[in-house]
């Protein structure tokens, strides 16, 4: 199928490219000159595992064009794909202004009849604002135009396989040509019968993605569900991690055994610094605001936000607790990304924590593997760090503030000579606090009693 696709940020070129990479014909535009240079290019203006893959695969067939004309693009596809940004206005409620501009696009751009997907995050009811937005701009040429919703539940950092290897693919239509269109485009995916660019020489077995068709009030609403869930289960552990603190247990073998159980999961319970990205602290915000709205008290989910908040200053007193005073100090940071495996910064749980230091008067020298350059543009008063092991010299603290895996491999023995006192604040209770006394460190987390003796 002939598919359009605006917006090539995380999502957008996720979608674009993998659904090149499962036999459509994809035209990807974006608003920023800037990105559309890069793709033009034939470069990538995100880091995500395996996407270069993808991308390759799919120019080098000729299934995958990025366009800077709105209108060509939107004309070139059957199916469009609404992949723009959604981000909270200052009263946290999401702004929906570049779903708006696309509409309008859309609407007096088109010249055959379009199905329009809505990728983008968006509260419950956009869709049918969507649908009358296209409807009035839309008026005078008279070409059929129908919505559908499609959230995406990918995750940055395994977004490949996880776009290829759904759960489940929720659809949200109106009638039945949307639904089969859909079904149409996903159908590799659920059959399982595209060439796998990530699993060579076979993909791991497992059921195959459920495709769950909903209304587009539904759709939309299990997006913000699952996220404001997810935030929950979050804040949830870290709650049990400061009880347990007081109490002399071990939160990692807490959520371990409770992770067990499957009505619970383990994922989603891992005590640290918090949540953050581009998705679970706007997605919890706006769906406070739809529930406000909608005169529902969900008040339970402004506890998660705050809970969430808490989590820096927590971690901050931990930090004072051990450095005393902290004005002059220079304190080494592993990770700002939002997560691993990402070079994404945005409502980075290391960013804010960064800045929290800075306002108390410490001195920061950073290291992450991808997202310095992305940090750099929001965070230019700091110095950035080739190594961990230069973000470690001369340091009084080195604090890990994202979970990457090669800051689990360190040679701690480096690390400890390049410091000038050999503390290790571990904000997402990557290391273990035995391992790291018995090397000789001092060793500050989150929920491990013996840890925080
Ligand atoms: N990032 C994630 O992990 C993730 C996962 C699931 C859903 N989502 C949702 O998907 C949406 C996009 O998220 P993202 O992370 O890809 O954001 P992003 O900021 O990386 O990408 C959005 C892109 O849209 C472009 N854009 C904005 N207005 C435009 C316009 N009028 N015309 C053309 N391009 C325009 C921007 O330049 C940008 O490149 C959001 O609603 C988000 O909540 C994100």
């Amino acid at each position: 199928m002939k598919i359009s696709v605006i917006g090539a940020g995380y999502v957008g070129l996720v979608t674009g490219c993998c659904l090149a990479e499962i036999g459509h014909e994809v035209v990807c535009t974006d608003n920023d000159p800037a990105k559309l240079k890069v793709l033009e290019s034939g470069g990538l203006p995100i880091y995500e595992p395996g996407l270069d893959r993808v991308i390759e695969n799919a120019r080098k067939d000729k299934r995958l064009r990025f366009l800077s004309d709105p209108g060509e693009t939107i004309r070139s596809g059957d199916a469009i794909f609404i992949c723009v940004g959604t981000p909270p206005l200052p009263d946290g409620d999401a702004d929906l202004s570049a779903i708006d501009n696309v509409a309008r696009l859309i609407a007096t751009e088109a010249r055959s009849p379009k199905l329009v997907v809505e990728k983008s995050t968006v509260p419950a009811r956009t869709g049918q604002e969507l649908k009358r937005a296209l409807a009035v701009y839309g008026r005078k040429s008279g070409v059929e135009l129908r919505v559908a919703s499609n959230p995406e539940f990918l995750r940055e950092g395994t977004a490949v396989g996880d776009f290829l290897h759904p759960d489940r693919i929720v659809v949200g239509v109106e009638d039945e040509t949307a639904e089969k269109q859909l079904r149409e485009i996903y159908r590799p995916v659920i059959e399982r019968s595209f060439q796998c660019p990530i699993h060579t020489p076979k993909c791991p077995n497992g059921p195959a993605p459920s495709f769950v068709v909903t209304t587009i009030n539904s759709a939309e609403l299990i997006k913000h569900a699952s996220n404001s869930f997810l935030a929950l289960k979050i804040s949830y552990a870290n709650m049990v991690a400061d009880l347990a603190e007081k109490l002399g247990a071990d939160i990692e073998e807490v959520t371990q055994a409770m992770g067990m159980d499957p009505r619970i999961g383990s994922t989603f319970l891992k005590a640290g610094l918090g949540f953050g990205g581009f998705c679970l602290p706007k997605d919890l915000q706006a769906f406070v605001h739809l529930a406000e709205r909608s005169g529902v008290d969900f008040s339970m989910l402004k506890e998660a936000e705050k809970i969430n908040h808490g989590r820096i200053e927590r971690f901050y007193e931990k930090v004072r607790e051990m450095l005393w005073v902290i004005r002059g100090k220079q304190i080494g940071v592993l990770g700002l990304a939002f997560k691993a495996n990402t070079d994404d910064v945005r409502f980075s749980p290391a960013i804010d924590m960064i800045r929290h230091l800075l306002a108390q008067g410490a001195r920061i020298r950073a290291y992450d593997p991808e997202a310095v350059e992305r940090a750099k543009a929001i965070l230019p008063e700091i110095e950035y760090a080739k190594s961990p092991y230069d973000a470690a010299q001369d340091s009084e603290a080195l604090v890990i503030a994202t979970e990457w895996d090669e800051f689990r491999k360190l040679d701690w023995e480096r690390v400890q000579k390049a410091m000038v006192r050999p503390l290790i604040l571990d904000g997402r209770n990557l290391l273990s606090p035995k391992e790291m006394k018995a090397r000789g460190f001092e060793y500050r987390c989150f929920g491990r009693a013996s840890a925080n003796a």
